[in-house]
């Protein structure tokens, strides 16, 4: 795993306009994205969490560049995606590929997985005719579907694992250096997503990948991930290698220090219970009413502030700024000011 980014977003943001009831002229702004900071480092796994509509699929959708951000800029090798059109654009398009949450809705009914997964390898140019048979049968096979005669089938003939495979294959078909990931396992079964979760490791490994990974579950994340950034309201509140990211007693060590967001978000993850009989419990739901996630965040100041149980009189009027906490580990909150200073004295 390097260390330099791939991918870099500065002070990204993400306004959308809607209205504000059905029959209503009216419009709001919602801020999807405010001044978003990460970077995507080479050949590691970015592991994105934050509850639904915190803005992690958005996110995608600018590193992509699918859509445009409303500020900031987000650098692909240092080129601005933001200047790319025409044959950048669609150079750009073959480095960077995206794995769909759905294998059942993102693979087009109507055509054969030969004619699904040549389709970028005849736009791009990557192999010539009389290869691409060979070519998809390659792919195919990276991505554990080795039965001969399968490109010939269409994707109702498939069950969801094995779509979710084809939908790996189609994205590995360019040669990515980036594959972006959103929800890739939650529409399957258990015992599926574990064999999606060791190929998409695999091939990270023998592809050298680089992926951004965004998932709601936690302990998936924590298993996939190297780094893991965690967002809410549209704002990275903190990034953190795999190891800090402790979800539960056994992994978490006492000197672990945490954004009042990720606690909760990691206290709110199921756990076995202790008395044998098997049944699940959460230790700590991060629900409870006065943090309910409706409740709004001020115009300025933290996004947090409104759940927070540590709030201040400064978190209200001033957006903290990331610090770094320990190796790697970075946490914007006012509380962790102070231990910024600490460190920068020893
Ligand atoms: N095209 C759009 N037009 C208007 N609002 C949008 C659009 N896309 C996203 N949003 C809003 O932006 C916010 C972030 O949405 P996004 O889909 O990125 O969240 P998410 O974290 O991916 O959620 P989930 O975990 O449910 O997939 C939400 O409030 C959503 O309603
Ligand atoms: S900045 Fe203040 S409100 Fe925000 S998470 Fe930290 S302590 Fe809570
Ligand atoms: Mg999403």
């Amino acid at each position: 795993m390097g260390t330099s980014a791939i991918c870099s977003l500065e002070q990204v943001s993400k306004h959308y306009r809607v209205k504000k009831g059905f029959f209503s002229q009216a419009t709001t702004r919602i801020k999807a994205l405010n001044k978003v900071n990460l970077e995507i480092r080479r050949q590691e796994i970015l592991g994105l969490v934050g509850e639904s509509g915190c803005g992690k699929s958005t996110l995608a959708r600018l590193v992509l560049g699918l859509e445009r951000p409303s500020g900031g800029k987000i650098l692909f090798e240092q080129t601005d995606l933001s200047s790319l059109s025409g044959k950048g654009l669609k150079d750009f398009r073959k480095r960077a590929q995206m794995v769909f949450q759905d294998p059942f809705s993102s693979l087009n009914p109507k055509k054969t997985i030969f004619q699904i997964i040549s389709q970028p390898l005849r736009i791009h140019k990557i192999c010539p005719r009389e290869r691409l048979e060979q070519e998809v049968r390659r792919l195919l096979t990276l991505a554990g579907l080795s039965t001969p005669g399968l490109e010939r089938r269409y994707p109702h003939e498939f069950s969801g694992g094995q779509r979710q495979r084809i939908g790996i294959a189609r994205a590995l078909a360019t040669r990515p250096e980036l594959v972006v990931m959103d929800e890739p396992t939650s529409a399957l079964d258990v015992s599926i997503q574990a064999q999606i979760i060791n190929l998409i490791l695999d091939l990270q490994e023998t592809e050298r990948l680089t992926c951004l990974f965004i998932s709601h579950d936690l302990p998936i994340v924590q298993f996939v991930s190297h780094r893991v950034a965690v967002m809410y309201k549209g704002t990275i509140v903190e990034t953190m290698p795999k190891g800090a990211f402790g979800l539960t007693k056994e992994t978490a060590s006492n000197n672990e220090i945490h954004h009042p967001y990720t606690s909760f978000l990691m206290k709110s993850i199921p756990v076995p219970s202790t008395n044998g009989v098997g049944d699940c419990h959460a230790f700590e739901s991060s629900q409870t009413e006065e943090h309910a996630p409706g409740i709004s965040s001020p115009e300025s100041g933290c996004v947090f502030w409104g759940r927070c149980p540590y709030g201040m009189k400064i978190c209200q009027e001033k957006e903290p700024v990331s610090v770094e906490v320990g190796k790697d580990h970075f946490i914007s909150c006012h509380l962790f000011k102070a231990k910024e200073k600490e460190r920068q004295q020893t």
